[in-house]
């Protein structure tokens, strides 16, 4: 009996012994293993772990206190990790333009492009050669009002300075500033120059104080600006295949790649950022979108760019690390044939009401006759909705939002021009006037 009892108390002990070797030996193994594991799978995330921020600089000590916020979500961007801080983008030297004294130094409330090309001189530059520079600026204020580098600067743009029509202008003095502020500068500010002189917004689409790569990647961030009647580039792309891709598979792509390496095994569908900004394919990184477009798309009749070939090809390698080059080139036949057919319609609507112009049935003023806002509309809405539909895959946006929309105005037109001219006993129809 006391044999039973002592083995079992033997093997009791042993029990624990072995126990006590689990706990004490491979326990802590197994956690070293955990912890291993996690920290490589965490390693993929870590740019948007937060670091712990220099707090030796006084900015970042008393703003703990004063906006966590700020604090918070700079510590998860990549620039906090590479040891950016607070001063490389705020503090300027005493009488710097537009600057405040703060607490011992002087501090821009809102950096400048100047002091984000001090280390991204080729992004500036890129989009200071582009329309998301001043030419955005010039299409609401017009020249005036620019010092003479502006105006060097703005005519070294060589897609910048086409000018179709400065209708919009008008809208921008009917309107006036305490609308505009909040309607036409909401958008056309990522062009605006600075006190310091330095032109552009970064941060239209590089949110502060992140400043991460998936949220500049993602639809959402055009969306600010490109949706509405007269550019619904966001609402095209939502209902085009690449929107749908996007829309039930966005979750798993990866967003935070190195710029410059995108390939399809990152996206394997295009957001707006892969077709007109990221380098993926043979087409490399640019912040000047329109190096990859062949035309005019926003002007009432589209003509074509300079140097419209060469954007051809960067835009096409772009498309063919998907889509095969027959496929391609056979999409840019028709979507080039919708454009002159567009083309046609406007220039049909221009003629209809030519007659009624050259009679001086018209008012010389923009946007004071009805007649004004349908003729607007026509291209400016319906036209050039059909177009940028067509090229970004929303067919709703061809059809409902487009064309349609244009025999409706052309018919109103047609119908306005001939009660003008009868009323003026000018139409073929119509008395002789004076009888
Ligand atoms: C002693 C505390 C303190 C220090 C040091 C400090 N700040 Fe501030 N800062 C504040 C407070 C308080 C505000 C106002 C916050 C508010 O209005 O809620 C502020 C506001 C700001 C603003 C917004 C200004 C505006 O016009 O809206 C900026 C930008 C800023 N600080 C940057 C900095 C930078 C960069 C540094 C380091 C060079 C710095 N701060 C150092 C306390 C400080
Ligand atoms: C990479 C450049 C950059 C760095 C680094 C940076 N900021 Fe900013 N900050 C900006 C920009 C750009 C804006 C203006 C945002 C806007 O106008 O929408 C801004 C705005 C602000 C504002 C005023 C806006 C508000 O919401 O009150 C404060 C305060 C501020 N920053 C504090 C800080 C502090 C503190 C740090 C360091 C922890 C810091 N910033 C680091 C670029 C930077
Ligand atoms: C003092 C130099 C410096 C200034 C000033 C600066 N940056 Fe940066 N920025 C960097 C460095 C360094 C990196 C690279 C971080 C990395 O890739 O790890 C970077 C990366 C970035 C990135 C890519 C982020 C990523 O996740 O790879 C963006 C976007 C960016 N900066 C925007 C801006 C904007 C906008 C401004 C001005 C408001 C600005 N930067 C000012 C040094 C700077
Ligand atoms: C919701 C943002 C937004 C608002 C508000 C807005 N625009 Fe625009 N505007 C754009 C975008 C985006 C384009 C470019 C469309 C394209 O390239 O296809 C554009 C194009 C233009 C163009 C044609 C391009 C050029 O430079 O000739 C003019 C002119 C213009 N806008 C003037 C105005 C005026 C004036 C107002 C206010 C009455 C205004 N816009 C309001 C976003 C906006
Ligand atoms: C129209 C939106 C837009 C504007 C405005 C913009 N960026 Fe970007 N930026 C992007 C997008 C999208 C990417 C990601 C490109 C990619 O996918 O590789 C990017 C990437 C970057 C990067 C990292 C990529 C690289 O080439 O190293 C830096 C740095 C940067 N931007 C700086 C700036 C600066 C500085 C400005 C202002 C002069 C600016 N950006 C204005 C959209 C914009
Ligand atoms: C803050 C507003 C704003 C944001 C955000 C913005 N854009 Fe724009 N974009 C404009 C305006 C305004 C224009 C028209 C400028 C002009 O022609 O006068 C424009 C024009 C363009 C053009 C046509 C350029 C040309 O040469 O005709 C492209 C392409 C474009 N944007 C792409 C993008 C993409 C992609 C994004 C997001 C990564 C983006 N934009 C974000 C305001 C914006
Ligand atoms: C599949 C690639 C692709 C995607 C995704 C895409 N675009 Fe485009 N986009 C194009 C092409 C192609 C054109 C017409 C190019 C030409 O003129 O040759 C165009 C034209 C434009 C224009 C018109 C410029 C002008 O001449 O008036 C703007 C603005 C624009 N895109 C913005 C956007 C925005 C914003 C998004 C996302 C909401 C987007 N695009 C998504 C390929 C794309
Ligand atoms: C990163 C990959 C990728 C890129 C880049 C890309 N596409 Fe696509 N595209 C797709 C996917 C995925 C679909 C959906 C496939 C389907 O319809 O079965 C698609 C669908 C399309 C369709 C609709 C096909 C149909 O069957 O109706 C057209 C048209 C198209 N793409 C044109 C373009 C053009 C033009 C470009 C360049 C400006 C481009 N794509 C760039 C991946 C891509």
């Amino acid at each position: 009996m006391t044999d039973t009892s002592g083995r079992t108390g033997w093997l009791a002990s042993a029990r624990l012994v072995v126990l006590g070797i689990v706990v004490v030996i491979v326990v802590p193994a197994l956690a070293f293993i955990i912890a291993a594991i996690g920290q490589s799978v965490s390693g993929e995330t870590d740019e948007t772990a937060a670091v712990a921020l220099d707090s030796s600089g006084a900015c970042v000590t008393c703003h703990q206190r004063t906006t966590p916020g700020i604090i918070e979500q700079y510590s998860r961007s990549s620039m906090a990790a590479a040891n950016v801080t607070c001063q490389n983008c705020h503090e300027v030297a005493e009488g710097y333009p537009d600057s405040k004294e703060h607490h011992g130094s002087h501090i821009l409330t809102v950096p400048t492009t100047a002091k984000c090309a001090t280390c991204h001189e080729d992004q500036a530059a890129q989009m200071n050669q582009s329309r998301h520079g001043l030419p955005a600026y010039i299409a609401m204020w017009g020249t005036e009002g620019l010092n003479e580098e502006h105006l060097a600067l703005y005519q070294s743009i060589e897609e910048g300075t086409y000018n179709p029509d400065r209708m919009r202008n008008a809208l921008f003095e009917k309107e006036g500033p305490a609308i505009t502020k909040f309607a036409c500068a909401g958008c056309h500010d990522i062009g605006a120059p600075a006190a310091d002189g330095s032109v552009g917004q970064c941060q239209e689409c590089h949110l502060r104080h992140e400043f991460s790569l998936e949220q500049a990647r993602k639809p959402e961030t055009c969306n600010h600006c490109h949706i509405g009647p007269d550019h619904p580039q966001y609402e095209i792309y939502i209902e085009s295949f690449h929107g749908i891709a996007y829309l039930t598979g966005g979750d798993d792509w990866n967003w935070e790649a190195e710029p410059g390496t995108l390939t399809v095994r990152d996206f394997p569908a295009p957001t707006c950022a892969t077709c007109h900004i990221s380098g993926f394919g043979g087409a490399p990184t640019t912040h000047d979108v329109g190096d990859r477009l062949t035309w005019y798309l926003f002007a009432p009749q589209s003509a074509r760019r300079p140097n419209w070939e060469d954007n051809m090809t960067q835009m096409q390698a772009v498309c063919t690390e998907c889509h095969s080059r027959a496929f391609i080139e056979e999409f840019y036949v028709d979507a080039d044939a919708l454009v002159e057919e567009i083309n046609r319609r406007v220039q049909l609507s221009n003629e209809t009401i030519a007659p009624a112009r050259e009679a001086g049935l018209l008012t010389a003023e923009a946007f004071d006759q009805p007649i004004d806002f349908i003729h607007f509309d026509l291209w400016h809405h319906w036209g050039r909705t059909a177009k940028f539909g067509a090229w970004m895959g929303g067919p709703d946006y061809v059809q409902w939002h487009g064309a349609y929309e244009i025999l409706r105005d052309q018919a109103e037109l047609e119908a306005i021009v001939a009660e003008l001219l009868e009323k003026a006993g000018l139409s073929d129809d119509a008395e002789p006037s004076g009888s």
